[in-house]
């Protein structure tokens, strides 16, 4: 039995420490020997490995307890008394002890000492392995709604990746963000606004952002709307997921550019709607296709700055026709404007939102490009009709984004850092863009044939028919690079064989490296025919 002094001579006998790297002591009870080792990390490879030493005095006393070498009402020594012992400092024992109190397996009695818990709690449940948790997975299957199995049947939303570096398209360059600015103006802006920051934002969005973006939309899109009618959300993503849900009852035709995004894809479908895939040419989407196949369609996903993936522009003669079929068939138009800012030859085409009289067009932005990946922040400009019930919908689902990231990104803008960001990273991209194109002609111009250039972080590159972008996008995984094939792209089998390479996130020299790899890959799935 462990002393109430601390540690008895009959203790400090079988409370024993060796010299480095090994300290031990033994608490003797009813006849047993517990040992405590703790692993000094002295050596590299062990400060490597071992964890801290009042973790190790910490699991040790825990396990102790759990396996009630130590009972309940024990008095543990003081610990001063373990500190000498173990020779250890006697701040590391306190913190051991510490973690078992907040844990519950000790208690503390001012004036009497330190005692192992007359409750204990629950001793941690082991983990499950994957057999486990396969069987879970497809029990729980079980339980979904038809909307769950929808969603869990949709292919995954975004073309992620592992985080492999080099060629992955739509990726900004971390590089290219001027993270120490953000840092002081956050931290500014930390200061300045203090405790206003702790609330909640409201759930359309902070009025400063909406104002300030308001402005800069229309003054460097043209994009027509009152401050009240952009509703702030993390990403293009999550508008549309909302949106889709909104709009759509469970069988409603969608049309969908095809080849077309993913992500819009994901959530259009997930909510319901049927898709219906309308061919894009080098006009963008085909209007009359679309009114061919599903004249009556509740909604309209298109990208007419920078059709994802081919790269094409939406004629100002389609734009037209498109916004004319949904005045007549009273649908929705969804316009995702994702990466319009890096335009590099000519003047961008006026958004759909900025010639739409009627308010049938929604217009999504988002800077988790033109800023950073991480930042999540995005936004919608709805026709006034949909503010509120977007609004609603948003809050049911995630409420507002954080308050503070709100009030840098404010700041940015108003301050004129997202304009000379914007202007500065084009220049980087266009740069990046131009090796890339060198870079395709010196090393597979026989093999790759670029599509529009002109704006955003990717390019579609066609392979020969005969190459399958599958087997090429597989053999570039093995060589550590991440080039989506575009059949993936594709909801009906695909028409064209290609690649979609990304410059905006790697730098030239790893531009080069990955195109020389990509040929190999190329010619390796080429010769596999
Ligand atoms: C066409 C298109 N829209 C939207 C996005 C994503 O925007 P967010 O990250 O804000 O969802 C992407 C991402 O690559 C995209 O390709």
């Amino acid at each position: 039995m462990l002393t109430s002094g601390g540690i008895t001579s009959h203790d400090r006998a079988i409370v024993s420490s060796t010299t480095s790297p090994f300290l031990h002591f033994e608490m003797p009870r009813r006849n047993q020997s517990p040992l405590i080792i703790l692993h000094e990390r002295t050596g590299a490879e062990e400060a490597a490995s071992a964890p801290p030493l009042y973790r190790q005095l910490y699991a040790r006393l825990r396990d102790l307890i759990l396996e009630e070498q130590l009972g309940t009402g024990d008095r543990l020594p003081s610990s001063r008394a373990l500190a000498r012992d173990l020779s250890i400092s006697r701040t590391t024992v306190e913190l051991a002890f510490d973690q078992l109190l907040a844990e519950g397996f000790i208690e503390r009695r001012p004036g009497s000492g330190t005692f192992v818990a007359a409750i204990l709690p629950d001793p941690p449940r082991p983990l499950p392995d994957t057999d486990h948790l396969a069987l879970a997975e497809s029990e729980n299957e079980q339980g979904l709604s038809q909307q769950g199995h929808r969603l869990l049947a949709t292919p995954l939303m975004h073309e992620q990746g592992p985080a492999l570096p080099g060629l992955a398209p739509c990726r900004p360059g971390a590089d290219v963000f001027p993270i120490d600015l953000w840092n002081r103006i956050l931290a500014r802006t930390v200061r300045e606004q203090g405790h206003a920051l702790q609330h909640t934002a409201p759930p359309e969005g902070d009025p400063m952002l909406r104002d300030v973006l308001a402005a800069h939309l229309a003054r460097t899109r043209s994009v027509q709307c009152s401050p009240e009618q952009i509703v702030v959300t993390t990403s293009t993503q999550q508008a549309l997921d909302v949106l889709a849900r909104l709009l759509l009852d469970p069988g409603d035709p969608v049309w969908i550019e095809e080849p077309g995004y993913l992500g819009a894809r994901t959530a259009l479908h997930a909510a319901g709607g049927k898709l219906v895939p309308v061919p894009v040419d080098a006009e963008g989407i085909d209007i009359d296709a679309g009114r061919r196949r599903a004249p009556e369609a509740r909604l309209a996903y298109v990208t007419p700055s920078h059709q994802y993936p081919s790269g094409v522009t939406l004629s100002i003669a389609r734009r037209l026709d498109l916004l004319q079929w949904a005045t007549q068939a009273n649908a929705w138009i969804i316009e995702d404007d994702y990466d319009s800012e890096f335009r590099y030859t000519g003047r961008p085409l006026a958004p759909l939102q900025s010639i739409d009289s009627t308010g049938h067009v929604i217009y999504l932005g988002t800077f988790n490009k033109a800023l950073f990946a991480g930042l999540r922040l995005g936004y919608a400009v709805l026709p006034p009709v949909l503010v509120r019930p977007f609004t609603r919908a948003l809050e049911a689902s995630a409420g507002p984004v954080s308050t503070l990231q709100q009030a840098v990104l404010s700041i940015f803008i108003a301050d004129g850092h997202f304009v000379s960001h914007l202007r500065r990273s084009r220049e980087r991209y266009r740069v990046r863009r131009d090796a890339l194109l060198e870079a395709v002609e010196t090393t597979c111009a026989d093999l790759l044939r670029l599509g529009p250039l002109e704006t955003g972080l990717h390019v579609c590159a066609y392979l020969p028919d005969a190459v399958s972008d599958i087997a090429v996008s597989a053999q570039a995984a093995g060589a550590g690079l991440y080039v989506p094939p575009l059949s993936a792209c594709y909801l009906t089998p695909a028409q064209q064989s290609g690649l979609i390479l990304g410059y905006g996130g790697t730098d030239v020299e790893a531009i080069c490296q990955g195109m020389k790899h990509l040929a190999h890959a190329i010619r390796q799935a080429g010769r596999a025919l």
